[in-house]
């Protein structure tokens, strides 16, 4: 060892005497180091999360990636550990005294062991904003007018009629945790899958006006802390509310979509466009300039279809939903999930909230990232709205099982057209795919792709899972139980009818979900695409990118999918659906509250 060292330190390590002083020096180093570092400290970071960083990127998703890991740690840096500073923080970043009741929420809050950060809050503002353009007497009134809707009297919870699948029942579950912190309030509920509520774009930016200039800090002399009771519906009985639901009358979904997209945007006046659906779909390239070398760079714009006409060809809710009846008024009508075109409340879905073991698994959440199979798993129906001989080529999932077909893209790679009826294979330059240009992008998905329907679901509709017309492209295949996912390392998660309910269960596993959605849920301000999730472009144009990517990037693949299971095991469990539905139902309370400009919660300031 010591003769490593140069001559000098040798003699003066050798030296009995010094040694004793040089093994006093360490100590003290040791102990001053340590009192340095531990001043220094960074806040504690709630779980040991890996926040891998590429010291030299090469591949655009290691920039994504680096860039999503920095998002991440600057908002775990925002974290309060006081109702003083969360009140501190929540007048900041909305403009108002935090709503009657705060203090208890926070007690709340603190209780379950939530994270407190107030942007992990964000959609709820965004929810709500219009609504302080309706007068709240009118607010009420629509609200009371609407089957089936939660009521709360007295600090208890009540069901006004019924929805199908048991989502009723979840809710009420999810409100009775709560319901002795409740104001009164009427709480319209979707009970279907498709949103309905969508405003145009002229109307929706004078509700948000009338929001943006009613913000502001009340003097606390002026501010009131006690909400309004509310009648009791079995002694007032409010008339229905008539909100004019339509069908559109036959016509595509897009007429009724695109007045809520801004005029000056592609899609306001875009007619109805692309849908020649008997061959290939058109290039797929407006998302590009939305990209980064052709991997989503911002979620939000990825989804807009104001800023993307070609999604009306390319998603059943534009295709052809199940049901249509929409409303064009402002209406606060709550649901798990909704379109960027939509308005509306999110709250957490009721598949979230139950316990059916479809959606959540169980206990199991998987194994060893070692022990998984490099495979791109996916299972499930046909849905995503009614398909038919003319249609189905333009269905999400249906296009989505040809894109990892081998057999398909064998065909497709073949054939001078580069198509194939239900996809378009992507510029393999631009992606610098070399499986792409070698041909041998077929054997990959032989080897590390697996999508399979369990079932056709084919319009009009067989009593099957079979299906005339889709038989010859697709092979059904028993459904199988949540954990066979696990045993794969990647979980693509593709839209059904509207939103994917297995996608908690997949954050919350080992294995890694590769996310393509066009819709919005009320986790969306707590997750960081490429931070906990890999996110996935509608076209599929990036796919094989992507899975280029993954299979020789294992460890960074492995490390996304643990930060997004500790993640989503900090942000996304039951406690803090809780806690955020509690924080949702203060604020819709206060805005349908005569006295809202003047509710609020001061006791700190006094
Ligand atoms: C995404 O784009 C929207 C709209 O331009 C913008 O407001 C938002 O800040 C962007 N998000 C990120 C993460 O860059
Ligand atoms: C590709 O084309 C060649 C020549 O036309 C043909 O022999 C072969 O069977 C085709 N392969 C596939 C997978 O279609
Ligand atoms: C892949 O596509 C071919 C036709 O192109 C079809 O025969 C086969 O069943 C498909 N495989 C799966 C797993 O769906």
């Amino acid at each position: 060892m010591i003769a490593a060292f140069p001559g000098w330190a040798r003699k003066f390590l050798l030296s009995r005497s010094r040694l004793n002083a040089l093994a006093g020096l360490c100590v003290l180093l040791f102990v001053v180091s340590g009192l340095y570092l531990y001043s220094f400290r960074e806040p504690a970071a709630p779980l040991d999360y890996d926040f891998r960083l590429h010291s030299a990127p090469v591949h655009p998703i290691d920039h994504l990636i680096n860039a999503a890991n920095e998002q991440w740690r600057i908002l775990l840096g925002q974290e309060t550990h006081s109702l003083p500073n969360a009140a501190v923080q929540y007048r900041r970043s909305r403009g108002r005294h935090p709503p009657p009741g705060f203090a208890e929420w926070y007690a709340f809050a603190k209780e379950k062991d939530a994270l407190i950060i107030e942007e992990l809050f964000d959609q709820i503002y965004h929810d709500l904003s219009p609504y302080w353009g309706t007068e709240p007497e009118e607010l009420r009134r629509q609200a009371s007018g609407f089957e089936p809707r939660i009521i709360v009297r007295n600090q208890k919870v009540l069901p006004m009629g019924g929805t199908p699948a048991g989502w009723m029942e979840a809710w009420l579950g999810l409100l009775r945790t709560l319901e002795q912190y409740l104001p009164d309030f009427d709480m319209p509920l979707n009970g279907m899958d498709e949103p309905r509520v969508i405003v145009p774009w002229e109307d929706l930016s004078e509700h948000v006006a009338k929001d943006y200039s009613a913000r502001r800090i009340v003097d606390p002399g002026q501010v009131v802390s006690e909400y309004m009771a509310l009648p009791d519906p079995a002694v007032d009985e409010p008339e229905p509310y008539d909100l004019k639901f339509t069908n559109g009358d036959g016509k595509p979904y897009w007429y009724l979509a695109r007045v809520a997209c801004p005029p000056d945007s592609p899609s306001r006046n875009s007619d109805i466009v692309n849908v020649d659906f008997a061959n290939p779909p058109p290039e797929l390239y407006n998302y590009i300039p939305l990209s980064q070398d052709g991997y989503i760079k911002n979620w939000t714009l990825a989804k807009d279809p104001c800023i993307r006409p070609e999604l009306q060809a390319l998603h059943g809710s534009f295709v052809a939903p199940t049901s249509i009846s929409t409303t064009h008024q402002l209406f606060p009508l709550f649901g798990g999930s909704k379109l960027p075109i939509n308005n509306g409340i999110l709250i957490p879905p009721a598949v979230y909230w139950g316990d059916d073991e479809l959606f959540t698994g169980g206990g199991d959440h998987g194994g060893e990232w070692e022990d998984k199979q490099d495979v791109f798993f996916w299972r499930g129906l046909a849905s995503g709205g009614r398909n038919t001989e003319e249609t189905w080529t333009r269905f999400q999932r249906h296009r989505f099982m040809s894109t990892l077909n081998a057999t398909s893209v064998a065909t497709a790679l073949n054939s001078s057209e580069h198509a194939f009826v239900s996809f378009r294979l992507p510029d393999f330059e631009y992606y610098n795919l070399e499986s792409g240009r070698s041909g041998e992008l077929s054997i990959l998905l032989a080897d590390h792709a697996d999508a399979r329907p369990t079932g056709l679901a084919c319009s009009p509709v067989t009593g099957n899972p079979h299906c005339p017309y889709t038989d010859p492209f697709f092979e059904i295949t028993p459904m199988v139980p949540m954990q066979s996912n696990y045993e794969n390392k990647y979980l693509p998660d593709i839209d059904g009818n509207s939103f994917s309910g297995r996608y908690r269960a997949f954050l919350l596993s080992t294995s890694l979900p590769i996310k393509s959605t066009v819709y919005n849920e009320w986790h969306d301000s707590r997750l960081i695409p490429w931070a906990h999730f890999i996110p996935m472009d509608t076209t599929f144009m990036d796919f094989y990118g992507i899975m280029d990517y993954l299979l020789s990037n294992d460890i960074t693949a492995k490390a996304v999918a643990l930060n997004g299971k500790r993640w989503a095991e900090t942000v996304l469990r039951k406690e803090d659906m809780e806690v955020y539905m509690y924080r949702l139902l203060l604020e819709y309370a206060r805005i349908c509250d005569d006295r809202r400009e003047f509710l609020g919660y001061v006791d700190d300031l006094r």
